[in-house]
């Protein structure tokens, strides 16, 4: 069965991207019920729109705090049948009551290094402490999300990326991003399999 899917996102969206692809082209046994962002006018929202997935910000302002912004979000991903949450740069700390309200439904989280290096950093910041940390190998990880953690969670799918001597953050960013694309989609891939064994 296809498997049903919430991708939550903040900004430029290319791991959402990766996975409209990967479903376009047959790639991948899954359907995005719904997007959620946790701002407005982000390009990841943009790309759901231009791909016709339903969609919604949840400023934490316009909905009465984070807390309150991230139950409503929950609970919308919840009433579109989502099965599995994705967080995908998503780029705000999730309160408890968002993992209450969705039940038992797993989340997963992308971050640009090999967990747990590197954990609690976002953004640059992760590709800047490899680079000043000089360390030979980064890489990128999928793991489950859980209530009162960051970056923390049994790891899922890792794979490592060479640092070259020369590299920038960007160079070294662009190489991550790019496996981060690849193990995301296997990531669910691995549900989107469980979940057809299952039903
Ligand atoms: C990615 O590097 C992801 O690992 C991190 O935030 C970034 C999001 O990129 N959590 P994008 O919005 O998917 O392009």
């Amino acid at each position: 069965m296809t498997l049903p899917i919430a991708v939550c996102v903040s900004g430029r969206g290319t791991n959402l991207q990766a996975l409209i692809d990967a479903i376009a082209q047959g790639r991948l046994d899954a359907r995005i019920v719904f997007v959620a962002a946790s701002r407005k006018s982000t390009p990841a929202l943009d790309r759901a729109i231009a791909a016709g997935i339903p969609c919604r910000a949840f400023p934490p302002a316009a909905n009465g705090g984070r807390e309150a912004a991230q139950t409503l979000m929950a609970a919308a991903i919840v009433s579109e049948g989502a099965e599995l949450v994705v967080l995908a740069g998503y780029d705000r700390i999730l309160c408890d009551a968002f993992f209450e309200r969705l039940g038992g439904v797993p989340v997963i989280n992308i971050h640009p290094s090999l967990l747990p290096a590197f954990g609690r950093l976002n953004g640059v910041a992760v590709h800047e402490a490899v680079l000043a940390a000089g360390v030979t190998e980064t890489g990128a990880t999928v793991h489950r999300a859980r209530a009162g953690t960051v970056d923390e969670g049994e790891i899922l799918l890792q794979r490592a990326v060479a640092v070259h001597a020369g590299d920038t953050v960007e160079t070294l960013a662009a190489r991550v991003l790019a496996v981060e694309h690849e193990i995301l989609v296997e990531a669910v891939a691995r549900f989107a399999s469980r979940s057809a064994v299952a039903g």
